[in-house]
């Protein structure tokens, strides 16, 4: 009896905790109403299952209990019954499912009048590019990505010149407008997921996957990565404001096109030979392997062009012209002691050839780091860029303890090394940092940082901002 009694006591708990739970979702700010139906039909029927389940045993209970006089019925089989069971079955699975897949179907198909908006994810934040004039998305491939070009635009594309890239975590978009977002990862899985939009896709690296939905309400709406993706999976954030068309159209104007990104980028200093072997290097891949700071898999090119280098067979070259066409034409014939010879050939015209040799001899050697400081890297780039970077994920800087410490007061501070050392911070440490993260870590802090891909003025620009906080 007790038992029954608490069972029933249970499922009007569970009941009446539904309706008055402060758990609610999110109220709808899209045109995706059909899928809180579709929840909602679920919802209802699995309730009036438990319900009917749970009360029917609280009645078999008392009904059925045991007294002397009383035999159990044995009783193998009962067809009508097995009947009745199997057909309600089916009719409440097929009522849950047959919904999903009417509005699935039209999740997957786009308005004709929808426009477009690249999203690509990263460890740990998000960005985004827009179509330009043109309305449409440059190529992009994961060859081209470095420090200086970030989506991978193809910068041979004529499409991809005007495009627009937003690296900060605020998207705007226009209301009553649909939009497709078409998905990227460039290193793991993850899941741009809009509560109030009712809409969730994972990010594939690889492939571009998509969803779409139209904003039905101006406001600011919170997007989560909804797929463990590593130790700042819980931080990786974004907003999505939604605003008239005009504002939109206004704010869209303000932001750089892919063009002038590179322009900015690039070292005020190089000259256009220089500045097209920038280009050549990124369209050629170069740039997956070398780098000025990280350099992944190659021998660094900072400092590179008249230095001498040792073979893997003891010999001592110099690194000039010669030295370095060699290298690019015949890259696997004298392998620099300690690294594999897996570089790949290249075709490269005479003049690629020149224009990439200037590039690393002018961008590689310039040797005072003073003359890109302070300039166009003030503090708001560094906030920006310690945004787009990712590197808000772990790092507070409110002084408030996440995965990595609080940038709040770093900056002359003094750190106790885990090695038991102490370090004061400033620039060189910082950098060090940045570029060697778990060379030297500090005390209590997991060695899971991975390695910025920064350029030189892009890690000056977070020094100072981290040193204004
Ligand atoms: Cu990205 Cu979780």
């Amino acid at each position: 009896m007790a038992f029954a009694v608490v069972l029933v006591i249970l499922v009007l708990g569970s009941v009446l905790f539904h309706f008055l739970s402060p758990w609610n979702i999110t109220p709808i700010a899209s045109n995706w109403g059909s899928i809180d139906v579709t929840m909602l039909i679920t919802l209802v029927i699995t309730a009036v299952v438990f319900i009917a389940v749970n009360f029917f045993i609280a009645y078999a209970v008392i009904k059925f209990r045991h007294t002397p006089e009383r035999k159990a019925q044995y009783e193998p089989e009962n067809k009508k019954l097995e009947w009745w069971l199997t057909l309600g079955t089916s009719v409440g699975i097929i009522a849950m499912l047959a919904p999903g897949l009417i509005v699935y179907a039209d999740f997957v198909n786009v308005p004709e009048d929808a426009h477009q908006v690249e999203v690509v994810g990263q460890q740990w934040s998000w960005s985004f590019r827009f179509p330009g004039e043109d309305g449409e998305l440059g190529k992009s491939a994961i060859e081209h990505i470095s420090t200086d070009n970030g989506f991978g635009v193809d910068p041979l594309d004529g499409a991809g010149q005007d495009d627009r890239l937003l690296t900060s975590n605020t998207l705007v978009l226009p209301v009553n407008r649909p939009v497709k977002l078409l998905l990227r990862s460039k290193d793991v899985l993850h899941n741009f997921y809009v509560p109030n939009f009712r809409v969730k896709m994972d990010s594939v690296p690889g492939q571009v996957s998509y969803q779409w939905f139209t904003p039905t309400r101006t406001g600011d709406f919170e997007v989560l990565c909804a797929e463990y993706c590593g130790i700042g999976h819980f931080n990786m954030r974004a907003f999505i404001k939604v605003v008239e068309q005009q504002e939109y159209d206004d704010w869209l104007a303000g932001l750089p096109t892919f063009a002038q990104s590179l322009k900015k980028e690039a070292s005020e200093k190089l000259s256009v030979k220089a500045e097209k072997g920038m280009q050549v290097a990124q369209q050629k891949g170069c740039m997956a392997c070398h780098g000025f700071e990280s350099s992944p898999a190659g021998p660094s090119w900072l400092g590179l062009y008249g230095s001498t280098r040792v073979m893997k067979d003891g010999s001592e070259v110099v690194a000039d012209d010669d030295y370095l066409k060699e290298a690019i034409l015949e890259p696997n014939a004298s392998v620099v002691k300690g690294y594999a010879p897996i570089m790949p050939k290249l075709e490269l015209s005479e003049l690629e050839m020149e224009s990439v040799i200037a590039f690393i001899k002018e961008r590689g050697n310039e040797t005072d780091p003073e003359h890109q400081q302070g300039t166009d890297a003030g503090k708001a780039s560094g906030a920006e860029l310690a945004q787009s970077k990712g590197c808000t994920a772990c790092h507070s800087i409110d002084g408030s303890r996440l995965v990595g410490p609080s940038w709040q007061g770093i900056y002359g501070s003094e750190r106790t090394l885990a090695s038991g050392e102490t370090v004061t911070v400033n620039d060189a440490y910082l950098k060090e940092s940045m570029f060697k993260p778990n060379a030297k870590m500090v005390e209590g802090y997991p060695p899971v940082m991975p390695p910025s891909q920064l350029s030189t003025a892009q890690a000056n620009a977070l020094i100072e901002y981290i040193k204004s906080l």
